[in-house]
């Protein structure tokens, strides 16, 4: 098989060789840098093979039996290369209806002109800041967060991928209050640095690696006397707690909307009990539950937010936490407690400013709810047709999700949907499901097509 073709050059891949890697490196460059309709089938050949074969001598083997696009490819694995809108092609040319939106970091589309457009100025000016001098784009972009989050949310720092800004939560939490215990939820997911892994929901990605923060306990999402019963034990025998950790509406674990008084709750009781309200709004924010901010759908201000994913409008990696003027005073003796380099850079900062004007010019969550009661109908017709295949279709806006009765008919229906070309994948902490997690620009043309392509995958399988 093609994809598993070794290359004259590989032959000892961890070889030292200067030269080497000067030919290799500048081979890319040059390739990236020919337009698109030059390069050539050779090229392009060179491209698949090699991105197979380096990921399986220098990434992790690994991921080649888990991609869909190695194990359900029989010739060259999908490679990425292109994307525009809701459409990814990969090197050899074959087109997908991006149903992924790279895990919800793709909200304004991919490429989105406006944002592509910001971040070409600034990298003409500059794209990284001296360090020293005060950086006009990250103080901006502070302020426009501020005006646009809930209540009186007003400093912030920025990072480069979710779970720093996960970190940084705590950290201010842990600061602000003298405490170090986090309450969180099962199958919540927030990150896999060490900080951000102490909360996750989900013995697979915690257990190998314990000890991990102390003091951290789970309770069941969208049950607010949980999280008071471990509040109400933590005083009673004397366990600092800092912060309970929440998102929105839980994203990794499929789409799980709470009850609707799960989110006021959770405001009176940290109220009640002295601590803060983390709000994780990486994945829910800038629009993709059909609101602003995921915690909007209730109307409650956290007393901290994080973001990450779309903050940077699919251009550029960019997250950030944020919080009130009281809460970050105790960052003001010492800034240097939580800093990065290249955190917040002016480029990731330009895709910033350019995805909140797209957010609010192109009425982005509206996009996103009207689209998600669509989407909803239509699958509640597939549910009743299909309920052998189909056990549920939830979730808000464009954070969506189908669940199967088994991981082995999630696994026939996404190889499925991957066959017909359209780009969907399971979630981190359910096997059992799916995530419909299109760009918020997606065509209802698009969103018609992939429903017609989930009833044909639907209709072909015998469960
Ligand atoms: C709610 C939430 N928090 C944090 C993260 C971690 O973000 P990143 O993968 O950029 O570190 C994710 C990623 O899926 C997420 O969904």
């Amino acid at each position: 098989m093609t994809k598993h073709t070794e290359t004259a050059t590989n032959n000892n891949p961890s070889e030292r060789n200067v030269d080497l890697a000067f030919a290799e490196a500048k081979r890319m460059i040059d390739l990236i840098a020919t337009p698109e309709s030059e390069v050539s089938d050779q090229d392009r050949r060179w491209v698949a093979e090699t991105t197979y074969q380096n990921f399986h001598d220098h990434i992790n083997k690994g991921f080649l039996e888990y991609r869909k696009s190695v194990t359900e490819t029989d010739d060259f694995a999908l490679t990425d290369w292109y994307g525009e809108g809701s459409i990814l092609r990969d090197v050899m040319g074959r087109e997908y209806i991006d149903m992924l939106g790279g895990f919800g970091l793709y909200s304004p589309g991919i490429r989105h002109p406006k944002i592509v457009a910001a971040v070409k100025a600034q990298l003409d000016r500059s794209p990284q800041y001296s360090q020293e001098m005060l950086d006009p784009l990250r103080a901006h972009l502070a302020r426009v967060i501020a005006r646009l989050t809930p209540g009186d949310i007003q400093y912030g720092w920025f990072a480069n991928s979710g779970t720093e800004a996960v970190e940084g939560a705590m950290k201010l939490a842990k600061l602000h209050t003298g405490r170090s215990g986090f309450i969180s939820t099962l199958s919540g997911f927030h990150g896999k640095t060490l900080g951000s892994l102490s909360l996750i929901g989900k013995s697979v990605y915690r257990k190998p690696l314990l000890p991990l923060l102390e003091g951290v306990r789970q309770v069941p999402f969208g049950d607010a006397d949980a999280v008071e019963q471990v509040l109400k034990c933590a005083a009673t025998v004397g366990d600092g707690i800092a912060g309970v950790v929440v998102e929105p509406i839980q994203g990794e674990a499929g789409a799980v909307v709470p009850p609707d008084d799960y989110w006021p709750r959770l405001r009176e009781i940290c109220d009640k009990y002295d601590v803060l309200l983390i709000a994780d709004e990486v994945q829910t924010g800038f629009g993709r539950t059909g609101k602003i901010f995921g915690v909007d759908h209730w109307n409650v201000t956290p007393d901290i937010m994080c973001f990450g994913k779309a903050l940077g409008g699919g251009v550029v990696a960019m997250s950030g936490f944020f919080s009130t003027a009281k809460i970050w005073k105790c960052m003001e003796p010492n800034p240097f407690m939580h800093t990065t380099t290249t955190g917040g850079n002016p480029l990731a900062c330009a895709a910033a400013l350019a995805q909140i004007t797209v957010l609010i010019e192109e009425n982005l969550a509206q996009q996103a709810a009207e689209k998600g009661e669509y989407i909803i109908s239509k699958f509640k017709v597939l549910k009743e047709k299909y309920p052998h295949i189909l056990q549920e279709f939830r979730g808000r806006g464009l954070l969506l999700a189908m669940i199967f009765p088994t991981d082995e008919i999630g696994y026939k229906v996404a190889a499925g949907l991957f066959s017909r070309h359209v780009l969907t994948a399971g979630t981190l902490t359910n096997a059992k499901s799916i995530r419909i997690e299109p760009a918020l620009t997606v065509s209802y043309d698009l969103i018609d097509e992939m429903l017609r392509r989930v009833e044909d995958t639907f209709a072909s399988m015998t469960v």
